[in-house]
């Protein structure tokens, strides 16, 4: 998704937003540009493709100035070419943008019957011209709060004026913003990310606010033009966050570093010495809470799935679960004795963040699952459970889709304790058996050759079905989910008992059939839809923990993860999925941490 970066310094600033935009490549995008200030005059570069093109541009012609604006694109007004890239500049004023303005039409016309000339397709570009015409009478601040008003929609903006060559301007409603500090020399990001190898002090502007950065000041204003002051955050440093060490992409190091996530993640909940999980200060009476709504979108919609199961098998809680695109525009009524969870990698999705609001707006208590901490979400939520799986830059999630099942089904142990509703022996047993993932997991990555033969078979295919029952089912749309987003193959995720009812119809000879079997109360019933898949020609995968079962010629490949108790098994299935997705799109030659079309933090609806 798009980003932006602005440094005001008292050194030339390209080469730091370059090595600043590079950190953002991760988001997803399709063209790249900057703007400096230079002897008085917008100095802007632009073009399609990626970061490296544009620094190829900069060695060609440098940009020398101390101030400036950059930008990654992720399309959403106009293809992705070089005239739509940012910054839209004019004379007198430059403008990168995420998000979208609504109503971007009626303003162009407007603008138009003014004698203004647009060269691109996108919505950004009626910014770039309402400033250009207020700034004829009146200064920059002024300009923009009277532009602000005028737009409807998402964005976060960051601008620099030609005849104001001290200032960036940078405002947000609905996407995300950072400022960032440092000895002479400030900074405007999207991400604290992409600012973290310049510094780790870091303020979040909030909706409606706006902040004016000099190399030595930075100022915040509300959405009433009042001066306010914000909160100085230290960020933690991550190691090892931009390197892949010995591995081919990102994907694959945070694929085989999920033994590690999961033991992290596991010794943050767990209180070995009271044998007991250290959520405390639920935002309701853990007795009181009447029913539970999981929301997100994409993967983390997937681990709010598999949630719904464990839920439900271990406690009284009512369960629901939503998509947050969904979710925000439905007629939903709110109880105050509900507690409604947020799961989200980034804590930036745009879609959860708005449902999130509408929770806020309605008073009702929330409870975030995130990543990033620092995030929007978490800091909107009543309540955060971090996942503490460290940056993750693949576009498609993996430990942090670990990480997300080990919380939720971690916090459902405990409110299941809280409410007892759970026996302590049952309770205990499962804490301990909480601390052999790692291992497993560890074991389960083992199974890699066999994967990789297995993705083979994939190469041919016109499409792919992956099926389960009961929590694997969630594990088949997100197996599908990672295929898709990887290799482009076409992928269904299907409930194997519903497959009768319809998507039989797509089984022909040879389509590769992943069916997901553990060994549990649906197994016998799973594998009888599989026979209905063999029957019509279908090419299986099995993916099971069953010791018994014999691969027979009927199947084509199997495979068997171990087994440490039957709740904690989606998360182990999830795991060979991962690495077929994974060999698959490596054998197609895709681009894997930035798959095509697609973007790590989603900031538009
Ligand atoms: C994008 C990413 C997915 C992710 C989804 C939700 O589509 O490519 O991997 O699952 O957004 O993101 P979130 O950060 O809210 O978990």
């Amino acid at each position: 998704m798009c980003g932006i970066i602005g440094i005001a310094s008292n050194k030339p600033v390209s080469i730091n937003i370059i090595n600043s935009l590079k950190k953002l490549e991760y988001r997803g995008y399709d063209s790249a540009g900057i703007a400096t200030l230079k002897d008085n005059s917008i100095d802007e570069k632009k073009c399609s493709g990626r970061v490296d093109e544009l620094e190829k541009l900069l060695l060609k012609s440098p940009s020398n100035g101390n101030i400036g604006i950059g930008h990654v694109r992720w399309a959403t007004h106009g293809i992705p070419n070089t005239v739509n890239a940012h910054p839209h500049s004019t004379e007198n004023v430059s403008v990168v943008h995420n998000g979208i303005i609504e109503n971007s039409d009626d303003l162009k016309k407007e603008l138009e019957t003014k004698g203004y000339i647009f060269k691109s397709q996108t919505d950004t570009e009626v910014i770039t011209m309402l400033l250009t015409e207020s700034l004829k009478n009146t200064d920059p601040l002024d300009s923009v709060f009277k532009t602000l008003s005028k737009l409807k929609g998402s964005f976060a903006l960051g601008i620099i004026f030609k005849n104001f060559s001290d200032i960036i301007i940078g405002a947000r409603r609905g996407s995300p913003l950072a400022v960032g500090y440092s000895n002479e020399e400030n900074y405007l990001g999207s991400d604290s990310y992409a600012l973290k190898s310049m510094t780790n002090k870091i303020s979040y502007l909030d909706d409606g606010e706006l902040c004016v950065l000099t190399k030595n000041n930075v100022s915040f204003y509300n959405v009433k033009k009042n001066k306010i002051n914000k909160k100085i955050h230290t960020v933690s440093d991550d190691e090892n966050v931009s390197d892949k060490g010995d591995y081919k992409n990102f994907m694959s190091k945070e694929i085989f570093e999920q033994p590690t996530t999961a033991k992290k993640c596991v010794s943050e909940y767990i209180d070995s010495l009271k044998k007991d999980i250290n959520i405390y200060n639920f935002p309701i009476d853990p007795k009181k809470i009447n029913k539970i709504i999981l929301i997100g979108c994409g993967t983390a919609y997937h681990s709010c799935l598999v949630a719904k199961y464990w839920f439900e098998e271990l406690t009284q809680i009512d369960i629901e679960i939503d998509i947050a695109s969904e979710f925000r525009y439905r007629n939903v009524k709110f109880d105050n004795n509900n507690l409604y969870i947020f799961v989200s990698q980034s804590g930036e999705t745009a879609d959860t963040a708005a449902a999130l609001e509408i929770c806020k707006k309605n008073r009702v208590k929330t409870c975030s699952v995130v990543n990033v901490v620092e995030s929007t979400i978490a800091r909107n939520s009543d309540w955060v459970l971090p996942i503490h799986a460290g940056p993750e830059i693949g576009v498609a999630s993996t430990k942090a889709f670990l990480g997300q099942l080990i919380v939720l089904y971690i916090s459902c142990l405990k409110l299941s304790s809280a409410r007892n509703e759970i026996d302590k022996k049952t309770y205990h047993q499962s804490i301990e058996n909480l601390k052999k993932l790692p291992e497993a997991i560890k074991k389960t990555l083992n199974l890699e050759t066999n994967i990789q033969l297995m993705a083979k078979e994939f190469l041919e295919a016109r499409g792919s079905m992956f099926l389960g029952r009961g929590s694997s089912f969630p594990i088949a749309l997100e197996g599908a989910l990672k295929l898709k987003e990887l290799s482009y193959l076409h992928a269904e995720g299907y409930p194997a008992g519903e497959m009768k009812h319809g998507p039989l119809a797509l089984i022909e000879e040879g389509l590769p059939v992943i069916v997901i079997a553990p060994k549990d109360k649906y197994y016998e019933k799973t594998l009888s839809n599989m026979q209905e898949v063999i029957s019509r020609g279908g090419k299986i995968f099995l993916i099971t923990n069953n010791k018994k079962v014999s691969i027979s010629e009927n199947i084509r490949f199997g495979l068997r993860v171990p087994y440490i108790d039957d709740t904690l098994t989606p998360i182990l299935l999830a795991v060979p999925l991962q690495l077929l997705a994974y060999h698959v799109a490596l054998l197609k030659n895709c681009d894997i941490d930035k798959p095509r079309n697609l973007a790590k933090s989603v900031t538009v609806e």
